[in-house]
């Protein structure tokens, strides 16, 4: 019988996997939020949810937010979803015609490419560096085509861990601005920080609503809540509350807000990320520790700074997606360069991820992943 998404055998150390090790799901802290809230005299988590989302609720993520963010977060900007893709295939649905094109970054988050496929989006796909996104080839895209959007995520990439500099997010949103296109940033790693200070979340460049910032609780407390929230600006709110979805199914998730919504005051969420960014850190660094003894020789990467994953460089002639076979085969998988890649490449590149296993089984797999390279 399976009932999570992934059903993981023993014998394979799965570095591709970008979930939660099943050990740090936070049972005690729901079990906790959940006893707090319904043990009180209100029903009203079972009623249809106010369309923006719970009140109360957004309050007390607004407060979270500001204290992780380090800048004031406004809860009549904030937006309840049931996770950051449903965030973004309301954007998709509320702000895009199917044969619009939106921008993305080149690698960017593979299931993102799924979600613009399904909505029928043409994608464009622009270079990153150690600093994000290249500012100046969106500007010369910006030439030849509007985008409807571009989808960024600006803080520990998903695939390259990269973090899009202060400057660069000052000159996208300005673009914006200038030629008209929404900003969507998925910040989902934002408060995953383990060894470097990110710039604040994109919203705080935004001076004309434009940007529109995707959060979720699935990376710093449980993916199988359905929890996350948009934050943007009171127009993009209101076209989204009065989309059919959620005028008729009312606001997203009132029940697991509410609780949610405990463990926030309660302070457990707060303790419950502590925890997971020691543990990560711990874990990334490990990881790093065995890259650099066992494969340095063939792999590159710039070293993340927090978030989920390491994007590793092999030889050009290299090719990560016939590698597989073979890598499975010896017990060890990753998830190949080319499934980040709007126009079918990065071929010699693959993505490796440190929050599954602990420290000794991340080790293994490295181990087993340099002899399959070499
Ligand atoms: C960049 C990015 N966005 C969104 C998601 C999914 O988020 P959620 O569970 O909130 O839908 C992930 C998960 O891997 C991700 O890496």
């Amino acid at each position: 019988m399976q009932i999570t998404q992934l059903n993981l055998s023993d014998e394979i150390i799965d570095l591709g996997v970008g979930q939660p090790d099943p050990s740090l799901l936070p049972l005690a802290v729901l079990s906790q939020a959940a006893k707090h809230r319904l043990t009180q005299p209100d029903a009203s988590l079972l009623q249809y949810g106010m369309e923006q989302g719970n009140e109360y609720f957004r309050r007390s993520l607004a407060q979270f937010l500001s204290d992780g963010y380090g800048v004031p977060v406004d809860p009549d900007r904030l937006f309840i979803t049931t996770g950051a893709t449903s965030g973004l295939d309301l954007v998709c649905a509320r702000f895009t015609n199917p044969g619009d094109t939106v921008f993305v970054e080149e690698p960017t988050y593979f299931l993102a490419l799924r979600l613009f496929a399904d909505r029928r989006l043409n994608v464009v796909g622009l270079p990153i560096d150690e600093n994000g996104l290249v500012a100046e080839a969106l500007e010369e895209k910006l030439a030849e085509i509007r985008p409807a959007f571009l989808y960024t995520v600006p803080t520990f990439h998903n695939p390259s861990g990269v973090t899009l500099s202060a400057s660069r997010r000052e000159h996208l949103v300005r673009l914006s601005e200038q030629h008209g296109f929404y900003v969507v940033a998925d910040e989902v790693y934002h408060m995953l920080a383990y060894t470097a200070v990110p710039p604040p979340p994109m919203v705080s460049y935004d001076a004309s609503g434009t940007v529109i910032s995707l959060g979720s609780f699935s990376k710093i407390l449980a993916p199988g809540l359905r929890l996350g929230w948009i934050q943007t600006a009171p127009d993009p709110i209101r076209r989204m509350t009065r989309s059919g979805l959620l005028l008729s199914g009312g606001g997203m998730n009132p029940f697991t807000s509410t609780i949610v919504q405990s463990a926030v005051e309660l302070g457990l969420q707060r303790e419950h990320l502590k925890r997971l960014i020691g543990i990560y850190r711990q874990r990334a660094s490990d990881l790093e520790a065995a890259l650099n003894e066992m494969l340095s020789a063939s792999t590159t990467y710039i070293p993340p700074g927090g978030g989920f994953f390491y994007w590793l460089r092999l030889p050009q002639d290299l090719d990560t997606a016939a590698l597989r076979d073979t890598a499975k085969r010896k017990g060890v998988n990753f998830q190949p360069g080319v499934n980040f890649s709007a126009g079918g490449e990065l071929h010699n590149f693959m993505r490796l991820s440190f929050v599954y296993y602990d420290s000794d089984r991340l080790r293994e797999g490295v181990r087993r992943l340099a002899a399959v390279i070499s």
